[in-house]
């Protein structure tokens, strides 16, 4: 570790190394578009926000397709991946037209949204309460109005280091 200081911000390489370090679980977006298509993508930025009411945020990019349906119907489904759902989570960061069409997936709830039923090991039920661009991004807070959880305990897909992994157990 050096005490090196610089006068703008961090370079995107050295930012995105920073950031690779920080794992997380992995999530599908899912949402409606106003054609009543499903659309979804694969998301990391994702945390708790509050617990009462419970909210969480995820970033999309703004080009977003997922983003752009998430906007319009003000729903969207988080679908928490589990160890065995890589193939699922490289499906929903491709550049493919028919994602839907290379998974199992249901429509789940009032808003018909939809839930990755074979990779999900849990999926929440969100109402849109806020959106915030910060420049390439929007931020989305979203109430988790409903969860279906699994009766297992999960054992999540993570992502870091550039590289997939498993919960890998007692620190
Ligand atoms: C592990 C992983 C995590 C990702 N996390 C995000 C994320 O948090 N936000 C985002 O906008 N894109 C993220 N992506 C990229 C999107 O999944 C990808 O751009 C996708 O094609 C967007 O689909 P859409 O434009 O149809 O919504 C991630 C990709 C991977 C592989």
């Amino acid at each position: 570790m050096n005490g090196r200081r610089q006068t703008g911000p961090v370079e995107g390489d050295r930012y995105r190394t920073l950031m690779s370090g920080f794992p997380t679980g992995v999530a599908v977006v899912t949402g409606i578009d106003g054609l009543g298509e499903p659309r979804g993508a694969t998301c990391s930025a994702l945390c708790s926000v509050t617990m009462v009411p419970p909210t969480v945020l995820v970033c999309l990019t703004a080009g977003s397709s997922t983003l752009a349906a998430v906007r319009e119907r003000g729903w969207f489904a988080l679908n928490l991946l589990h160890a065995g759902a890589r193939s699922a989570a490289e499906v929903f960061s491709s550049p493919v037209d028919d994602r839907f069409a290379r998974v199992h997936w249901k429509r789940l709830g009032t808003e018909g949204l939809p839930w990755l039923a074979h990779d999900a090991f849990a999926v929440a039920e969100c109402r849109v309460s806020e959106l915030t661009t910060v420049s390439t991004h929007t931020v989305v807070f979203g109430e988790v109005m409903d969860a279906e959880l699994a009766d297992e305990p999960p054992q999540p897909l993570l992502y870091g280091l550039r590289r997939f992994a498993a919960w890998p157990g007692e620190a």
